[in-house]
């Protein structure tokens, strides 16, 4: 059994990019390992957030994993905020960091773009996210692509920590998915899909109603060839619907081409809209019965008390290791 832990960020609607490369593969886990999922608030305040919906896309974020099957009894579902821990640990993997380095970040890059003024903690992201990671002795962190880079970064800051200080860190693997790694923008097949771009059709919601959906596929972007064949290179926005029809029917794009061997590109997206529609729809109707329930709160209580309880541990000792504040007395 190992540990694995990962987050995301209460930024808005999740995508079905989201769901793909992250949260599906998180209900697929915790059934065999030991999993931590965290609902990083910390994280989405490096850019600016409006008070009452980060506070209301909090919650629909916690709504929204137990909708999707993660079974609180298996796996710690928490609120990052409620763990004082992170932030603690954070600003020691901080002290270790380059600004160099969180220059480099492509993240910090693309977000603070043409910007006037950037938050100081869009830069000293990653070492919370480090932090995030490390305080469970995770061995696991399964992510989409985009996140990648910054995983590379929480290795070498555990690795460095170890180094200098004492071997306290466990150096945690990156897993991402085979297919669906990088869900791309139904509007741009080139740019990655996300929650933040400004064109609404560029992306499904998790949350989108079915018709919005079919108006969606219908109108994302292919090429005119008509041939469903799976190449990135010449047809990027079909190859992205193959790779969500994939990755929504567990079937092999190799399954797809045969399948649609012969038939038009028509036939093909209303059998990805089902698709999505068929694994989006009981989400949905779940979802929209956690979020009012008390259950909710309850359940986030246990996951921050629960998580707490480990993180402390670890963050006492990288305290020990470093030498801050004093050797108490019990
Ligand atoms: P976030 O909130 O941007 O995204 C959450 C997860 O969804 C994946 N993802 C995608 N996968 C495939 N195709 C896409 N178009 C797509 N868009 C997003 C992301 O890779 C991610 O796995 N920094 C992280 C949150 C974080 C975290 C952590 C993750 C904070 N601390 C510790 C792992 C471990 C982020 O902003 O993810």
């Amino acid at each position: 059994m190992k540990t694995i832990f990962s987050g995301i960020q209460p930024s808005g609607t999740l995508t079905i990019g989201n769901y793909i490369g992250a949260m599906k593969h998180f209900v697929q886990l915790q059934h065999e390992h030991n999993c931590y999922f965290c609902i990083v608030d910390e994280h989405a305040i490096t850019v600016p957030q409006d008070r009452l919906e980060l506070r209301n896309n909090i919650r629909s974020l916690a709504a929204l994993y137990l909708a999707a099957g993660i079974d609180y009894e298996k796996a710690t579902l928490f609120i990052q905020s409620e763990v004082p821990a992170h932030t603690q640990l954070g600003w020691i993997l901080q002290s270790i960091s380059y600004t160099g380095e969180l220059e480099r970040m492509t993240q910090f890059k693309d977000k603070s773009k043409g910007k006037e003024t950037v938050s100081a903690a869009l830069l000293t992201y990653p070492p919370l996210m480090a932090a995030d990671i490390l305080l469970y002795n995770t061995d696991i962190v399964p992510v989409g692509d985009d996140q990648k880079q910054h995983l590379e970064l929480s290795r070498n800051l555990a690795q460095r920590f170890n180094n200098r200080f004492n071997d306290i860190f466990t150096v945690p693997d990156i897993s991402t998915p085979e297919v669906g790694a990088r869900i791309m923008s139904l509007q741009e097949p080139t740019k990655k899909m996300s929650k933040s771009d400004e064109n609404e059709k560029s992306f499904i919601s998790m949350l989108d109603e079915p018709k919005k959906i079919e108006k969606k596929i219908k109108s994302a972007v292919t090429d005119s060839e008509g041939i469903v064949k799976f190449d990135k290179e010449n047809k990027p926005g079909i190859s992205n619907l193959m790779t969500i029809l994939a990755s929504c029917t567990d079937k092999s794009i190799k399954e797809i081409e045969a399948e649609f061997k012969g038939k038009g590109y028509g036939d093909f997206k209303a059998a990805v809209a089902k698709a999505v529609i068929d694994v989006l729809a009981p989400i949905q109707e779940r979802y929209h019965e956690l979020l009012n329930s008390e259950k909710l709160d309850d359940i986030l209580d246990n996951g921050a008390d629960r998580a707490a309880s480990v993180a402390n541990k670890t963050l006492a000792k990288a305290k020990k290791a470093v030498g801050l504040g004093r050797v108490r007395k019990k």
